[in-house]
Formats: C-alpha cells, sequence, structure tokens
C-alpha cells in the first residue's frame, strides 16, 4: 500500500495519556512494549482512525521502543490504519464461510451504492468499504464490522439502512 503524504494534528490528551499509562501498568516493569497493540488501538481511535508516522514515531516514544518496532506491528495488521479512511470504513469479511453466503454481491452492491471501488473513500469522506479475513463470527454470515460492531446476517436492505443511519449520524462506531 502506497502510504500519502498527509499531516495528521497529533494530540494526546491527559485523558488519553491516563488510558494508555493504564495498558502499560499492566505489564511488568521493562516490559511497557507488550502493551503495543492495546495502547495503538486506543491512539487510533482517538486520532480519526489512522496512524501517521509521527504518531506512529510518538506511540515509540512513549513505550521507550525504537520507531520500526511500531512500522512493523501497523504495517502487519489491516486493523491499523497508515493514511485516513472513509469515517464509515465498512469491513466485509470476505473469507469462505461469508462468501458462501453472498457477501461477495453486497460488497460489490455497497460499492455501487456509493459510487466507491473497494479500498476508495468516497469523495465526502464518509464511507469506505474493505475485505477483511474472517472475524470470527462466521455463524452470522455474512457479516462486517463497522467500527468496533459487527453487522450481522447481511442483506442488501440492512446495507441501506445502515447506509441512511451512518449519514443520520445514528451508527455509533466504538463501544468508549
Ligand atoms: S468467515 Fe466471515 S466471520 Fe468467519
Amino acid at each position: 500500500m502506497k502510504v500519502l503524504d498527509i499531516k495528521q494534528e497529533i494530540n494526546m490528551t491527559e485523558s488519553l495519556m491516563t488510558r494508555i499509562n493504564e495498558l502499560i501498568s499492566h505489564y511488568p516493569e521493562g516490559k511497557q512494549k507488550s502493551a503495543l497493540l492495546p495502547v495503538l488501538h486506543e491512539v487510533q481511535d482517538a486520532h480519526n482512525d489512522w496512524l501517521s508516522i509521527e504518531l506512529q514515531d510518538k506511540v515509540a516514544e512513549i513505550l521507550s521502543i525504537k520507531p520500526v518496532e511500531v512500522y512493523e506491528v501497523v504495517s502487519f495488521y489491516t486493523m491499523f490504519n497508515r493514511q485516513p479512511i472513509g469515517k464509515y470504513m465498512f469491513e466485509f469479511c470476505t473469507t469462505s464461510p461469508c462468501c458462501l453466503n453472498g457477501v461477495e454481491n453486497l460488497m460489490d452492491y455497497t460499492c455501487d451504492k456509493l459510487g466507491v471501488k473497494v479500498g476508495e473513500p468516497t469523495p465526502d469522506g464518509m464511507f469506505e468499504v474493505r475485505g477483511v479475513q474472517c472475524l470470527g463470527a462466521c455463524g452470522y454470515a455474512p457479516m462486517m464490522q463497522l467500527g468496533d460492531f459487527y453487522q450481522e446476517h447481511l442483506t442488501k436492505e440492512k446495507i441501506d439502512q445502515l447506509i441512511v443511519d451512518c449519514r443520520d449520524n445514528k451508527i455509533t462506531l466504538h463501544d468508549k
């Protein structure tokens, strides 16, 4: 993935630092690197769901580790974003059980409805569609993740309603 050169305002608020320090306190002295994944989630949630290089450097500084140790984690996991994403990211599971239950048709339907391709935000920055690997909810296929929450047994009608609810600001993205 090409990483765009876009500036991100870094805002390590007092409440964010309190949560980070609380996460770090779960690990023994000198092992603060173990808190990297939960800290990255916290920091990303607090910064419009993406992590610029400068922000990753900040995380490295907080955890007293090398920046490259953060870069390699952020670039490995699809749940971390290295550039701005649509506010409402529809992450469709594209593994076999969801595919057998029609997820590909639903992704195509969603892209057509929003006028975008997979991985491309709408011009207003509101929506984006992405395919991800199994989200561990195969019994509820076809499904997707939207923010911190799962949307299950998807149909075209459910997608239509979700888009309306997103536009009406009725969708909660994070559970805190
Ligand atoms: S295959 Fe879709 S959640 Fe597991």
